[in-house]
């Protein structure tokens, strides 16, 4: 595979990332994944603004623009000949020796490369048992910012009980899963978390309200317990990874009928239109 790294294309085995990189010492640096779709990287002008709001987050200067940034992914792609996959992107403060404070004058150090991924055809048809987790992150989880061991610590108890992911909670608020957003279906009508500092503003969590709206499903942004998560019709997750997921137990109790239902199957069709 051909990586970007440093201003560079080069292959995977002439990347050399410094021991001294920020991104190691401390997290100190923001990232987005991307979908690639026949070829072409998907929703840019959204993840764009993310990362624009990621870095600004964490005073972190872009040593970017948008235009710049999408021509370099776009090679990126067409350079590893990917039709459908991911592209990873992440930009640290760069290389300096540790130190707490900001270094005077290291650069941001950029990293990119994609991949082919398949579309989680199987999961999304099946759907996911799902497990909750009091959610114990910082209160800046709309920065996607690289310290995700909250996160990782989240997946890997799924895992380790048999769920496929894990959903957060503060107190009996349901923010967002490990890795994705969550929704759920009461009465025909979509509830999710609203897009504040407490959880990521997902690129496809956008995409799937836009394109609920255009369905006629009602879809609102609020915040929703546990309970009513427990009692609802329906639920799944939203993200570039496992695109719309459906949820069809919660700790072991089924969600609705315990099968994936209508709204979840409907907004699933208008997303394989969409990238179609
Ligand atoms: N994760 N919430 C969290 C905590 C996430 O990490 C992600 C994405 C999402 C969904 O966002 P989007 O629809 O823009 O992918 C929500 C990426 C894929 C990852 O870390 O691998």
């Amino acid at each position: 595979p051909i990586y970007w790294y440093d201003n560079q294309f080069l292959p995977a085995e002439a990347v050399r990332v410094s021991p001294q990189d920020r991104g190691y010492y401390f997290g100190d640096g923001v990232y987005e994944v991307y979908r690639v779709y026949g070829g072409r990287l998907f929703e840019t002008g959204l993840h764009y603004e993310r990362l624009a709001r990621s870095a600004a987050g964490v005073k972190l200067a872009l040593p970017f623009g948008e235009a710049e940034l999408e021509g370099v992914l776009t090679e990126l792609v067409l350079r590893n000949e990917v039709r459908e996959g991911t592209v990873y992107l992440q930009i640290t403060r760069g290389v300096a020796p540790r130190n707490h404070l900001f270094p005077a004058d290291a650069q941001p150090m950029a990293m990119a490369y994609c991949n082919e991924v398949a579309r989680p055809v199987t999961t999304m048809e099946a759907g996911i048992k799902t497990i909750t987790l009091e959610d114990t992150r910082w209160l800046h989880c709309d920065y996607k910012t690289l310290n995700l061991l909250a996160n990782v610590l989240a997946k890997q108890e799924a895992a380790e009980r048999g769920a496929g992911d894990a959903i957060l909670r503060r107190g009996d608020i349901v923010t967002e899963s490990s890795a994705s957003n969550v929704m759920i279906v009461k009465d025909g009508r979509i509830l999710t978390h609203p897009a504040n500092n407490l959880i990521l503003h997902g690129v496809t969590r956008a995409v799937s309200l836009r394109l609920a709206r255009a369905e006629d499903i009602r879809a609102e942004e609020r915040p929703f317990t546990v309970d009513e998560l427990l009692a609802a019709d329906e639920a799944f997750v939203t993200g570039t990874t496992v695109e719309v997921t459906p949820i069809v137990s919660v700790d072991g109790r089924p969600i609705g009928s315990g099968e994936p239902g209508p709204v979840t199957r409907r907004l699933q069709r208008a997303f394989a239109r969409a990238i179609g």
